[in-house]
């Protein structure tokens, strides 16, 4: 017998999280967070949208053939061609493959985007349906727009679907518009009037536009629904989608008002929010919940005395339950391969020995210029050394002269497709002149949206880390580079956001 009292965490970083600006990932990026949602143990992963693009099937079907335990989705709209390629890449989870089909059922969307009745959304869905079932029993629907549809039509759409095999049945807040109770009395009218929805699971999928996505699905929860769609640290369209990690956290703390669990070993939260940052440059603010730098940092006197005397008086679940080990082991000029590995194990790193190697290299390059290297410095060195894109620019060396007289001017040599290459260009200031170099260099013609600059941890010494966002052909990409010098740093981050842009197959247009 089912246990009700479970609810599945569906988690779709790779797919809803990876439609936030600037998140494309690579394949090989996707496999490392999917390892990572393994340990973590999600039921099920949506790897990605097979039809997007050639980068996004063969991702899916990367994951589908490598990962071992959690279900696998991969998203299609409710039409043939979507369908039959999202299988081609899930079958190789084989009964663990889900496919996911989608169709609008407000009238806003079916007016406007679709132009299709009631009665031909009903019938594209029951079709879509049937046609997954005919690959695998494994077939979740979901109704997008659902919470802005007319109550009775989406009964009625959810009933058809059951009907022609859907196990699972989404009921998306797209556009993040609900409210707790509102979202609560849809999930209990569902349940009052669909007469099949007892064979299927109700699942939830809510954005964040108004802050409020949590509070939604742990409201639907609390109706009946078994199954929460969330992404690692929020990520996701516009503001993102329901956090895992505080959806989790929030089943797990408050056990007494919901007597849920999920099956999410929560040791493994912190070290996953980690990797995402370090793979996709997006950062998480200092204030966010469960993960945020400031989540269990106690600055006023008075609370700092009561965590002291007593934990409970100010921590409402302990920084351990999510993987964050109070033991900050610094490291330094002395410390050996032992207490190195250990370290990027603890902080959630699974490398193989060559990448090891390459860390430890540049760790010890890294202790001579520097006292103390802390957590932080040791993702820079992962995310600069190992989770890397192919290098199609590599930078070899540079030079900037700049300074309240001089005319500021960037000296840089690249290797560019396998091809030595320097020039000396003169900019505003020394970051505009190294990065009118670099893209003379290599010639593609990008828009620099952002760039910012930040100590990764304290101290003169400290390293730099610079972000970039480039604009190329409509699409975002970040770039990140770490160096004690902080234009180097700047080079670092604008070649790694151009050999993203380079690595990422170019993606059809899909019309969502
Ligand atoms: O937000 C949404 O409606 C979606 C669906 C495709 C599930 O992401
Ligand atoms: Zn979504």
């Amino acid at each position: 017998m089912a246990d009700t009292n479970k609810v599945i965490i569906f988690d779709t970083t790779l797919r809803d999280g990876e439609q936030s600006p600037g998140a494309s990932m690579t394949i090989d990026e996707k496999l490392r967070i999917a390892f990572q949602l393994e340990k973590m143990n999600v039921d099920v992963m949506e790897a990605g949208f097979p039809i997007a693009s050639i980068g996004d099937f063969e991702a899916v079907k990367k994951i589908a053939q490598t990962i071992k335990g959690p279900q696998i989705a991969g998203l299609a709209r409710a039409n043939d061609q979507d369908i039959d390629r999202a299988w081609e890449a899930l079958k190789y989870a084989g009964d663990r493959g889900r496919i996911h089909t989608f169709i609008a059922t407000s009238d806003i969307h079916m007016k406007h985007k679709l132009r299709m009745s009631e009665d031909e959304v009903v019938d594209t869905a029951v079709k879509a349906v049937k046609r997954a079932a005919s690959y695998t029993p494994n077939v979740e629907f979901s109704a997008e727009d659902a919470v802005r549809t007319r109550l009775p039509f989406l009964a009625r759409v959810i009933e058809a679907v059951i009907d022609a095999g859907a196990t699972t049945v989404n009921i998306p807040d797209t556009v993040g518009y609900t409210m707790p109770s509102e979202y609560y009395a849809i999930i209990t009218y569902l349940k009052e009037n669909v007469a099949n929805i007892d064979k299927a699971v109700i699942s939830v999928h809510c954005h964040n536009d108004l802050g409020l996505a949590v509070a939604n699905s742990l409201a639907a929860v609390g109706a009946g629904a078994g199954q929460v769609e969330c992404t690692i640290n929020g990520i996701g369209e516009r503001a993102g989608n329901c956090s895992l990690e505080e959806v989790v956290m929030g089943l797990r703390t408050r056990q007494d008002l919901m007597p849920f669990s999920t099956g999410i070993v929560t040791e493994h939260i912190y070290s996953t929010s980690r990797l995402l940052t370090t793979i996709t440059g997006i950062v998480v603010q200092p204030n966010k919940a469960i993960v945020g730098a400031n989540a269990f940092a106690h600055e006023a006197g008075i609370h700092q005395h009561g965590v002291l005397m007593e934990k409970t008086t100010y921590e409402i679940m302990t920084p351990e339950s999510i993987g964050l080990t109070q033991n900050k082991l610094v490291l330094g000029k002395h410390s050996g391969r032992h207490a190195f590995n250990q370290r990027l194990g603890d902080l959630g790193y699974d490398l193989n020995k060559d990448d090891l190697q390459k860390a430890f290299v540049r760790f010890k390059a890294l202790a001579d210029i520097k006292k103390e290297i802390f957590d932080e410095d040791l993702d820079a060195i992962v995310a600069d050394e190992i989770i890397r894109v192919p290098e199609k620019y590599k930078l070899l060396e540079m030079n900037v002269s700049s300074g309240s007289f001089a005319v500021p001017t960037a000296t840089v040599q690249m290797e560019v497709d396998g091809e030595v290459k320097k020039t000396a260009v003169i900019g505003d200031g020394p970051v505009d002149a190294t990065f009118k170099a670099v893209k003379e260099l290599v010639g593609t013609d990008v828009h620099l949206l952002h760039f910012s600059v930040a100590a990764i941890t304290g101290g003169t010494d400290a390293q730099g880390e610079c972000t970039v966002r480039l604009e190329f052909d409509g699409r975002e990409q970040l770039g990140q580079g770490a160096h004690p010098d902080i234009i180097v740093a700047a080079a670092k981050a604008y070649i790694n956001a151009l050999n993203k842009i380079a690595s990422l197959q170019k993606r059809t247009p899909v019309d969502l």
